[in-house]
């Protein structure tokens, strides 16, 4: 099991690329299950999810090859279109092969995702949705089974709005099911991420009639056949943001390339609400702070709202505010993993319900503490930066899943982090 030893405090400067997009990548790789052939995704990131989702691939029949041009994936034969388990379990990303597979194949087999640190992670939405395409829906042994008419799958209008609003991955299965269902799908109440709209482009790209991309009505006119494709995948914009909280809760200044801004609307606005400067770069930002951290509220919303991936890594930031923050959690009422781990290390925070009152502190002080999921484990090492002392992180697995060797990367730029397998 891994650890990192992180000496704080340090202030970071240079220059950081960011990775291709892990939330793009996973529903990109699983749409290539909807083409016989072989096709190829650059610029995916070489993470614990992505590589989980290899395995499963493999495990439908898929044929996978990582190399220097990029992620192979050869869907010519699927012969094994279950979704088991022990994978599954891992990886709860995992559900976005549901949609692909039945429209390919006309039935599927999946483990239900089962819950997770940051709360239930029901499919319910996922369910309703390729149930309206035609699909007779039953669970068998914790799976869940989808079944196409022998006729196939029939487009339809679908409202996928739920309690939290719309779902990110329930849009995509459904739209990838769409892609080949005879006549036209209309899916209100589509989620607009930037990561949607990402599959939405590759799968036209592959033959599909999507319209409506980036807002919350997709319209998907049904073909016959879809064609392997070369896909890039889009930058990662929240590994761009973690990268803009380390920023600035060192006092440093950071160069971070390979991101759009223009996706990121909602995490600039707080972050010059709370006293960085931040500047459009040719490949992205430069992101800087040297002043005092300013108080600010934070909601989490659906996009174009503020992120709930961000959340964990601007509650690290707020905790060292002049004043009192509330950060409000709308997606995920219970991820909240992070706020025990960053009060022992002097942080002063609440919970209320749906929400976190922030008291900022002047200084973070060192503590061993607990990675717990994703993203509260970046929050970890972003207050470990800037606190006084060694700070250890244990269960660094979590934070491999989603970021590639990031204390690599944030020491090119004036950390301090060590790995030290326990
Ligand atoms: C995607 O998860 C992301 N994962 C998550 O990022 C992200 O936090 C989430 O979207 C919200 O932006 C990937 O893209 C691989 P949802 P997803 O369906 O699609 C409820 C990370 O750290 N809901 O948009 O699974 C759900 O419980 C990960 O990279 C239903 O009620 O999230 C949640 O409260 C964590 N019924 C809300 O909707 C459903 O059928 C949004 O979930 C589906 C979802």
């Amino acid at each position: 099991m891994d650890i990192f030893e992180i000496d704080g405090p340090v202030r970071l400067s240079g220059s950081i690329d960011v990775a291709g997009s892990k939330n793009s990548a996973l529903p990109i790789l699983a749409a290539a299950l909807l083409a016989p052939g072989a096709s190829t995704v650059s610029n995916a990131p070489d993470l614990a999810d992505i590589r989980s989702l290899e395995t499963l691939l493999e495990s439908l029949g898929a044929k996978v090859l990582r190399n220097e041009t990029g992620l192979h994936v050869d869907a010519s034969v699927i012969d094994n279109p279950v979704g088991d388990y022990e994978i599954v379990r891992k990886m709860r990303a995992s559900i976005c092969i549901l949609g692909p597979l039945l429209a390919r194949c006309g039935k599927v087999k999946v483990s239900m995702p089962g819950g997770c640190a940051i709360g239930d992670r029901p499919v319910d939405i996922h369910l309703r949705g390729v149930k309206a395409l035609g699909a007779k829906i039953y669970l068998e042994n914790g799976y869940i089974v989808a079944e196409a008419p022998a006729g196939g799958l029939v487009g339809t209008q679908i409202f996928l709005g739920g309690p939290f609003g719309s779902t990110v991955l329930g849009t995509d299965n459904v739209m990838m099911a769409a892609t080949l269902a005879k006549g036209t799908t209309v899916i209100e109440s589509a989620a607009c991420e930037p990561e949607v709209a990402d599959l939405a482009n590759c799968l036209n790209a592959m033959g599909a009639k999507i319209t409506g991309i980036g807002s919350p009505r997709l319209v998907i006119e049904g073909v016959k056949k879809l064609n392997p494709i070369k896909y890039s995948i889009i930058g990662d914009r929240i590994e761009a943001g973690t990268f803009m909280v380390a920023a600035a809760i060192t006092k440093g200044r950071l160069k971070i390339n390979n991101c759009d801004l223009d996706h990121m609307l909602a995490v600039t606005d707080r972050l010059r609400f709370i006293g960085a400067e931040v500047e459009k770069t040719k490949t992205g930002c430069e992101v800087a702070l040297d002043g005092p951290i300013h108080p600010a509220d934070i909601t989490t919303q659906p996009y174009p709202g503020f992120p709930t991936d961000l959340q964990a890594q601007f509650m690290a930031l707020l905790a060292l505010g002049e004043g009192n923050s509330v950060i409000t959690e709308k997606i995920y009422p219970d991820r909240f993993m992070h706020v025990a781990e960053l009060n022992r290390m002097a942080a002063n925070l609440r919970k209320e319900g749906p929400s976190v009152i922030v008291a900022g502190v002047e200084k973070l002080i060192a503590a061993p503490v607990m990675a717990s999921d994703l993203r509260a484990s970046a929050a970890l090492v972003l207050a470990g930066m800037a606190a006084q002392g060694m700070t250890t992180v244990q269960r660094v697995y979590h934070i491999d899943r989603g970021y590639h060797k990031i204390e690599e990367r944030l020491n090119t730029v004036g950390a301090k982090i060590r790995r030290k397998n326990i």
